[in-house]
């Protein structure tokens, strides 16, 4: 298939109202869209993305769409992060209406609904003019894209068009809410942190991977964010050290420059924990283009944001 490149969002809408697949720009990583009204369409993301079908998808939004258009009804939950929260980095899962195909949600009862806060991808979904169903645009298991580089190199000759943005200023995916359970359920930490949450429903859980609460989250199951190296998380400390004993090509990103930078082939130093999260996947690509086989990432304070990148390091290190 020939993938064609624009920089107009009305041009990528075209595909998805003919049924095709276009990749878009987000806040937080770039998106596969398809028209999520239409079943074939919903099942060509499955196969480019070659994602394993029981791992739902969530639905795009234009601001100002109300959520019942794809949601049956909106838990009180919902109502109150929709109000303080979105359009942002959210996603918040309830009750499926029946106008959505049951393939989006894996045959799960609930979808995920999500209003992205980009100029161009709100551009987009207002000339789609339809749901959009939208995972993460890259291979399964890769690490999510953050530039319309990333996916060009996963998806290019197997989707129809790929809308250039800039580079996402997030860099980690939207934090994912379970408002079909009281009280709801973080399932997946992103920038809306649990405190900024707590802060509306104070009752609000979070899951950490080791529990049920991970099943309720298909995508969990699975191994995510994977650099074909491996993935090391460390103390700066700790980790000249280890990889001088190494004889392998090694990379390091972090807060803090380790001990002896001349250890390692890549490294990037990330003057905030906002920055580390932006550049972590794409540190990731580059490492694998650049053939090193491990790599050292710095821990982060398990709070705010520190906890979504600390999730992303915790699975891309899982073996
Ligand atoms: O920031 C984001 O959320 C990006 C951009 C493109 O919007 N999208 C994204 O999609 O990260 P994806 O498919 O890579 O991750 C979706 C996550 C998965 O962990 C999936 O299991 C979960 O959301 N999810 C989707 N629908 C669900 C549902 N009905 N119930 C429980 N979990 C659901
Ligand atoms: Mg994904």
């Amino acid at each position: 298939m020939n993938t064609l490149f624009t920089r107009d969002p009305l041009v990528a809408a075209a595909f998805v109202r003919d049924a095709q697949l276009a990749a878009f720009p987000t806040e937080t990583v770039y998106g596969l869209g398809a028209d999520a009204r239409n079943e074939c369409a919903v099942r060509r993301i499955f196969e480019a993305k070659e994602r394993p079908p029981d791992n739902p998808l969530i639905i795009h939004l234009a601001a100002g769409v109300p959520l019942t258009e794809v949601a049956a009804e909106m838990p009180e939950a919902a109502r109150l992060l929709h109000e303080r929260f979105m359009p942002g980095p959210l996603t918040l899962i309830m009750p499926r209406r029946e106008n959505i195909t049951a393939m989006v949600s894996s045959g799960l009862p609930t979808v995920g609904v999500r209003v992205p806060n980009h100029p161009v991808a709100q551009s987009f979904l207002k000339a789609c003019g339809t749901p959009v169903a939208a995972p993460s645009a890259n291979r399964s298991g890769r690490p999510s894209p953050t530039t319309w580089q990333a996916v060009s190199s996963d998806l290019a000759g197997r989707i129809a068009c790929i809308l250039q943005g800039e580079d996402a200023q997030i860099g980690l995916e939207s934090t994912v809410v379970d408002c079909t359970v009281n009280p709801p359920l973080i399932l997946r930490p992103g920038a809306i942190t649990l405190e900024a949450i707590h802060n509306v429903i104070p009752e609000v859980r979070i899951d950490d991977a080791s529990n049920d609460a991970a099943k309720k989250s298909p995508g969990m199951r699975h191994r995510h964010y994977a650099p074909r190296a491996r993935v090391v998380v460390v103390d700066s400390a700790d980790s000249s050290g280890l990889a001088a004993e190494s004889s392998r090509r090694a990379g390091y990103i972090g807060l803090q420059r380790p001990q002896a930078p001349e250890a390692f082939a890549l490294i990037e130093i990330c003057s905030s924990l906002e920055m580390y999260a932006r550049r972590l996947f794409d540190f990731f690509r580059r490492c694998d283009e650049a053939g090193i086989d491990v790599i050292y990432c710095q821990k982060a304070p398990l709070a705010g944001l520190g906890r979504a990148l600390m999730d992303r390091l915790g699975r891309a290190s899982e073996v």
